[in-house]
């Protein structure tokens, strides 16, 4: 039994800086969400570290600001995060969301947005960590795969979990089925755990993430077209 005291995460406001390194897909399915009100959020700045992201593009279409900084003008992961920190301020973020974000972010981001930064990670953390999380998970030979929206910490793919979603693994499945179902499950889990972020009332007790007792109902209610068995090419 843990010892430590269970304290509430305060609520924080509703604008978001979304950081990406490419293709945009989770930056997507959180606009998406935006849009058709199941989301109480805006997207106040998307960054990316690439000026190539094709995320980029899509914060274009969906009329965000966008700003581009690639790290390697930078001395140190710590300058960068400085920079990256006036940029979200200066935008009015409120809550840090790591979309493919594929840097580990310092202390000089976390301090800045404490208990409001999360990243969300293609495997059912603590299993495989870091690149090509679904081929891992299959080469493996597990039976459940799945997705998690965690805190971020100053280590990769580590911090407090607070929403997990898992499908089946499939004996027909690929790496590319793998990762595209899963990539489908992200799109879903992913709004909804900055929507529980957003409404407040979450709970911390040391790595544990408490959440009310609606928040658990809604959580439950993902109702994955990735758990479907897709059709395979014989
Ligand atoms: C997503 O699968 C995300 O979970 C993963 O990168 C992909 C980005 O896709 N992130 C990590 O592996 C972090 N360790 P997207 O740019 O289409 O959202």
């Amino acid at each position: 039994m843990t010892t430590e005291s269970i304290r509430t995460l305060p609520t924080p406001g509703r604008r978001l800086g979304v950081l990406i390194s490419g293709r945009g897909s989770n930056l997507q399915a959180i606009l998406d969400a935006i849009e058709t009100g199941s989301l109480n959020a805006e997207v106040a700045l998307v960054f990316s570290n690439r000026g190539k992201a094709r995320g980029l593009e899509i914060a274009k279409a969906y009329g965000v600001p966008t700003a581009v900084l690639s790290h390697r003008a930078f001395p140190d992961r710590e300058t960068y995060d400085a920079e990256i920190v006036k940029q979200l301020r200066e935008h009015g973020a409120d809550v840090v969301c790591l979309a493919g974000f594929m840097r580990i972010v310092s202390p000089v981001l976390l301090n800045a947005f404490p208990d409001r930064v999360l990243n969300i990670h293609p495997s059912l953390l603590p299993a495989f960590k870091g690149l090509d999380a679904p081929c891992q998970a299959l080469d493996y030979g597990v039976r459940i795969a799945g997705c998690t929206v965690h805190f971020a910490d100053e280590t990769l793919d580590t911090g407090p979990v607070l929403l997990q979603a898992a499908i089946r693994v499939h004996d027909e499945d690929t790496h590319e089925t793998l990762t595209q179902r899963i990539l489908t499950l992200e799109h879903q889990i992913y709004p909804r755990a900055i929507g529980l972020l957003l409404d407040g009332g979450i709970r911390r007790q040391g790595r544990r993430i408490l959440l009310s007792e609606a928040a658990e109902r809604a959580a439950a209610e993902i109702h994955s077209e990735a758990e479907r068995k897709p059709t395979y090419a014989q």
